[in-house]
């Protein structure tokens, strides 16, 4: 009997490494979905503390030339940003054993690619570039009440081993510390 087998379209969206010409659109980006992620449940003073401490041209472009850090964008075939994640070497998470750690210290898609896999090929595509730094462990922080991220990443393996405190301009917030082995 022929058995038809079902593939998916492919997505359309490649991962790139960024560059420093892309450090306008990734200051964008970033704090455009960080707002629409959490305005609704921050004060409006904390979030404009908070991205203008973060999210500026001059920033991303310091954190792109800065070697410690690997960016990788995920866009269309317009060339416009899906989503992007950001990775940082030399950071361990407080209190856990790691061999050698790399923390993913930022990962956003836009909504509209949410729940269409971008996020996952953006996942595989990290864990390749903390491999190829010689990475034994990825780790990364995530808000308490952010679920929809917490099952993304359990889903990809990775599981919770502490917490940690990130301010968001004048408030303390309680991160999961979620960890995987690569
Ligand atoms: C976190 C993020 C990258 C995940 O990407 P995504 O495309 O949404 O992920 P997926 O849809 O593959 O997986 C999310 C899972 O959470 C589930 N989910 C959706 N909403 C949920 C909710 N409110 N509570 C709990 N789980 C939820 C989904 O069903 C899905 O699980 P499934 O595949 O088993 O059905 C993306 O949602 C995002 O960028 N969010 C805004 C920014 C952000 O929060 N970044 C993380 C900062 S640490």
């Amino acid at each position: 009997m022929n058995r038809h087998v079902a593939s998916e379209p492919p997505l359309p969206v490649a991962i790139r490494r960024a560059t420093v010409a892309d450090a306008e659109a990734l200051a964008e980006f970033g704090a455009r979905t960080f707002f629409e992620t959490f305005a609704k449940d921050n004060t409006a003073e904390d979030m404009r503390m908070h991205l203008a401490s973060a999210w500026a041209p001059a920033l991303q472009r310091a954190e792109l030339l800065d070697v410690q850090f690997d960016t990788l964008l995920a866009c269309d075939r317009e060339g416009r940003l899906a989503g992007f994640a950001q990775l940082r070497v030399g950071h361990a998470p407080a209190g856990i054993a790691t061999v050698k750690p790399v923390e993913v210290l930022r990962f956003y898609v836009d909504q509209p690619w949410q729940g269409q896999g971008v996020a996952g090929l953006l996942m595989l595509a990290a864990q390749d570039q903390a491999r190829a730094r010689g990475a034994r462990e990825l780790w990364l922080g995530v808000w308490e009440r952010n679920e929809r991220a917490q099952a993304f990443y359990r889903k990809h393996g990775f599981r919770k081993v502490g917490t940690q405190i990130f301010v968001v301009g004048t408030d303390p917030q309680t991160d999961h510390v979620m960890l995987r082995e690569l």
